[in-house]
């Protein structure tokens, strides 16, 4: 803490501005010389106390100048007036002799047989070759860190050539990359679990704070830090929240966290990623949030986007005022002589930092998704004459690449964004997966961020995979992770790279990092190891992607044939196949059933006289069709707009076929991905709960009257037991439950489609109880009210777990009792407290809850937390695939994200497939272009009801 509060004291750019406190109040001399006598450190406790900033206390007399002012001071403000004029560069990598992070005492380390990703082109690369990906490759290297640096690396490094205590680390020929720098998180300012007690991502005290600091909120004991960190990310932005028009500043901060971690000790100082300083960061955000924030009665505003601007102007113009008095009086200084001066510096801690962004000393990172909120603020960058380095949440910069570079300076934003996680609001409904690859191609700078904990930070270089799935080259789709946000965040010579000279922050992935699944099997920050004892995921060794541009075109929509003959087919994963044969080259579906796989050349013979259309899928996949279980597709279209929405049910018991509303952009974007069928049910309150009976339906119906639009009109009965379903309590709402299932034992429904119906359905075993719910302890008590259920009325409940972040706790029990789980989401992170023991994976955790359930003998499925992820579901499965070592097969994966839920006795129950064909590049790399076609489904989808 000592050197955090010396700087408090000394740095120029936080100097407690004498004489912005003297307007501000005017202490009485007996009062300031009080503070003097305590000195600085008494300053430092009550100003952090009450986060107020006071006088110093007036110079002795003898000190005095003509004008009756204090010398020593008019030196002091000359200083800050060199401070103020000085212009921050990139601060250098090459020509240290060591990190200024490194801590006396850390040996160094020799990575042997890496395959490294050195982050720029081959010398030489023609840069706009090297735009297009020429001259970036993978090279086989060793790599030698040394006083927190990266000091060679080179084809083979001798053990004789390094330091005696040098520490050896073999690859064994794994992918190297830098470490993922994650340019938007709220990681330590917004803790994990979220409790209220350490929530303190936005000062919502008013709209215009640029005067916060996210460090002053920064919790370095945040658990999620760690969590973030074994997913290889080694940096982070961690910004103030996106509630205020000006949240405040921002800070870069290493993920080593105190002694365990190789650090000083635990203390967010010593987690800057630049311990001097030389740049500060700043956050904005301008549409939907600060108008719904402060937009409400006893508020002061801004209630519209208008307004917002207005915000920033009003901002922007005293903190240019404040600027021009501060430069004239340095002026006037610097040409008469400093005794001269009749006044003191004017300063004004209020609109100090902002005076610095408008002086170029501040990286300002603006949360913006619309058009105009995108135009207006490239106005006000003209109109006050300052830099911006990346809209975040830019979800429509795809739309206006012209926009962001009329941006003042000359130098266009970068776009950081999600990869596809979107209609969560209405500035996010016009939101593309294309928009990386359409930044790209516009000459624009796409970055991959999780907005922790909107998305798992842990896993943002998933972001980067997905971006090279939807086009975007498999170099930038790295960089933007790694190189792109170190430039823009003025680490472009430290961070990003292996290379000499750069901080030696290092990832050895288990699998190529653009692949599913890839885990760290070790992580370096400024050259120390930071897992004593990490858990190695056992993977088959997979080639590195060759990249394939071919497959980056944007496809077009599904298209839907009644007859059609695959060939080019390197994998079949249907259920049922015709018979095994050797070749699966072809394939031929008719009226949604596979008729031939093989050779087939009768069928091809007669195809070609028939004008069948004939697809060669060049290494294709045919796979089942996906079920979105239990997300609200179909019962909304944006999630925060109560129009577009069925809305929450309460306790009111409803069927969500009474709800249900088609064509949306969610059942829309379903179907062309491959979720052909979709069971939703009505919520209780929030997004993840649920209350009522769920529809199956199909997602390509255009209405409920559609043919076969709806498969099951009431799919299953739920209820929700997870944190926010206390109904007023948790043991309440248990109570309610087993009253609700016992008296219905006992009770004539006269409506059949009431919820006394529904449950008669549930003890009959005709219909599953699907209760959300994650927490261990919640789903113990569920187990007991279940046997007490099923003794009391002699039933057998088909009980089905929904979310289940904890239910690996009681794997054993669960499959004693014949409860199925789907998991939802499939990789928890433990962002509520009733998700707090959920297991994260290697390298922190063996495995995650579907290993520990599957290992037990749990029948589990995955399911949707949030709808946006109804894209990712065969990703999804994929990633239980790569990283189940070898629990479950291909085909067996592929078959998570479907239907029947996993209760028991499903095998009964079949359902006639809908096939969905991928072009997919081997081996097993993230993109495919998804599907191609999906041949039609038959009939009335099977004989489940
Ligand atoms: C770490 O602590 C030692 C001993 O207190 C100190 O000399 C050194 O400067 C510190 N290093 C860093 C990088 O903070
Ligand atoms: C590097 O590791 C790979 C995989 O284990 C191995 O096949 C190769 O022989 C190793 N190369 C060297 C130089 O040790
Ligand atoms: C339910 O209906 C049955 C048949 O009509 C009748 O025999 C029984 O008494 C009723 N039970 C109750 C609890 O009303
Ligand atoms: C179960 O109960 C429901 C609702 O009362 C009824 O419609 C259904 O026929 C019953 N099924 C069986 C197998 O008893
Ligand atoms: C992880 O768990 C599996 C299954 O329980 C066990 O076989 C394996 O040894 C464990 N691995 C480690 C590294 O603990």
């Amino acid at each position: 803490m000592k050197k955090g509060m010396d700087e408090k004291c000394s740095l120029p750019l936080h100097q407690p501005a004498a004489d912005a406190a003297r307007w501000r109040q005017k202490p009485r001399k007996s009062r300031a010389l009080r503070f003097l006598a305590l000195g600085c450190l008494g300053f430092i406790a009550f100003a952090q106390w009450k986060q107020l900033s006071l006088s110093r206390a007036p110079a002795p007399n003898h000190d005095a100048t003509v004008h009756g002012l204090s010398a020593q001071r008019l030196q002091d403000n000359l200083a800050t007036c060199n401070a103020l004029q000085k212009k921050p560069r990139d601060p250098i990598g090459a020509g240290r002799e060591r990190n200024a992070r490194f801590i006396d005492g850390h040996a160094p380390t020799l990575i042997t047989n890496a395959t490294v990703w050195v982050g720029e082109p081959a010398a030489g690369t023609p840069p706009e070759a090297a735009r297009k990906g020429v001259g970036f490759h993978w090279i086989k290297a060793d790599v030698y860190v040394e006083h927190g640096l990266v000091k060679k690396l080179e084809p083979s490094i001798a053990r004789s050539a390094v330091a005696a205590d040098t520490l050896v680390f073999n690859a064994h020929g794994r992918p190297l990359t830098a470490g993922i720098i994650d340019m938007h998180s709220h990681a330590g300012v917004g803790s994990l679990p979220a409790l209220w007690g350490n929530d303190d991502t936005n000062e919502m005290a008013s709209d215009i704070t640029p005067y916060v600091r996210s460090i002053d909120g920064l919790q370095p004991n945040d658990p999620q830090i760690h969590v973030i960190k074994s997913g290889g990310v080694t940096t982070s932005l961690v910004l103030p929240g996106s509630a205020n028009n000006m949240g405040g500043e921002a800070y870069v901060f290493k993920h080593a966290v105190g002694k365990p971690d190789g650090r000083n000790e635990t203390s967010a100082a010593d987690m800057l990623a630049d311990p001097d300083r030389n740049w500060r960061f700043m956050k904005m955000a301008c549409g939907e949030n600060p108008k719904r924030v402060y937009g409400k009665p006893g508020k002061a505003g801004p209630t519209s986007r208008l307004g917002e601007s207005w915000e920033f102007r009003k901002a922007f113009e005293a903190a240019t005022k404040l600027v021009r008095e501060q430069d004239d009086w340095c002026d006037a200084a610097a040409s008469s002589g400093v005794h001269s001066m009749k006044s003191y510096l004017p300063q004004e801690l209020r609109w100090e930092s902002l005076g610095a962004l408008l002086r170029g000393q501040v990286h300002l990172n603006t949360h913006c998704y619309t058009i105009p909120d995108l135009e207006a603020f490239i106005g006000h960058t003209n109109e006050f004459k300052f830099k911006i380095r990346a809209f975040h949440h830019a979800h429509q910069t795809y739309l206006v690449p012209e926009i962001l570079k009329r941006a003042y300076g000359g130098d266009p934003p970068a776009s950081a964004i999600f990869a596809d996680n979107m209609w969560y609001k209405e500035e996010a409904y016009t939101a593309s997966e294309y928009a990386g690859k359409i930044l790209y191609d516009n000459g624009l700078t796409p970055i991959f961020v999780s907005d922790n904990p909107v998305l798992n930070a842990q896993h943002v270089l998933f972001e980067a995979a997905k971006g090279y799935k939807y086009g975007l080259p498999y170099h930038a789709a790295l960089a933007a992770v790694t190189t792109g946000p170190a430039e823009r965040l003025g680490f472009g010579e430290r961070l990003g790279k292996i290379k000499p000279g750069f901080d030696a922050d290092i990832v050895v992935w288990d699998s190529d990092p653009l692949s599913v699944g890839a885990a760290p099997v070790q992580v370096w920050i400024d050259g120390t190891a930071q897992f004593d004892d990490p858990v190695e995921l056992k993977k088959p060794r997979v080639e590195l992607i060759v990249p394939d541009e071919s497959l980056s075109k944007i496809p077009e929509g599904p298209v839907w044939m009644d007859e059609v003959v695959f060939t080019g087919v390197a994998t079949v994963l249907l259920k049922s196949e015709v018979k095994d044969v050797a070749s699966k080259n072809t394939v031929v579906l008719s009226k949604g059933k596979v008729t031939c796989i093989g050779a087939c050349e009768a069928e091809l013979q007669a195809a070609s006289k028939t004008n069948t259309p004939i697809i060669n899928l060049n290494n294709g996949y045919l796979t089942e069709s996906f079920t979105a279980f239990g997300s609200k597709i179909g019962l909304n279209a944006i999630d925060a707009e109560d129009d577009t929405d069925n809305g929450p049910s309460g306790t009111s018991f409803t069927r969500a076929e009474d709800g249900l509303a088609l064509d949306t952009k969610k059942t829309n974007v379903a179907h062309s991905y491959g979720v052909t069928k979709a069971i939703s049910a009505p919520k209780l309150n929030h997004g993840n709960t649920h209350h009522g009976t769920s529809v199956g339906f199909f997602t390509g119906a255009k209405s409920a009257l559609s043919k076969n639009a709806i498969f099951a009109s009431d799919a299953a009965v739920h209820y929700t037991l997870d944190t926010s379903a206390k109904s007023p309590s948790t043991s309440a709402a248990i109570s309610n439950l087993r009253h609700k299932l016992l008296t219905a034992a006992t009770t004539n429904a006269t409506d059949p489609y009431s919820e006394t119906a529904h449950l008669h359905a549930v003890l009959n075993g005709s219909l599953p109880l699907v209760l959300t719910v994650h927490s261990a302890d919640t789903i113990a008590t569920i187990l007991k009210v279940k046997s007490a259920v099923e003794s009391a009325t002699s039933s057998t409940l088909r009980l089905v777990l929904l979310g289940a972040a904890e239910a690996h706790l009681l794997a054993t029990e669960l499959a004693a009792a014949r409860v199925g789980v789907v998991l939802a989401p499939l990789l928890s992170y433990a962002t509520t407290w009733d998700q707090r023991r959920a297991l994260t994976g290697a390298p922190l955790t063996n495995g995650t809850g579907v290993d520990v359930l599957l290992d037990a003998g749990v029948v589990v499925g995955v399911g949707l937390e949030e709808d946006w992820l109804v894209r990712d579901l065969g990703l999804l499965a994929g990633w239980v695939w790569a990283n189940g070592e070898g629990r479950v097969g291909e085909k067996e994966a592929l078959s998570l994200p479907a239907w029947p839920p996993p209760y028991y006795g499903r095998g009964q129950y079949s359902i006639s497939p809908t096939t969905t064909a991928y072009n997919r590049q081997p081996p097993k790399s993230s993109r495919t272009t998804m599907p191609i076609i999906s041949a039609p489904s038959t009939g009335k989808g099977g004989n489940l009801w």
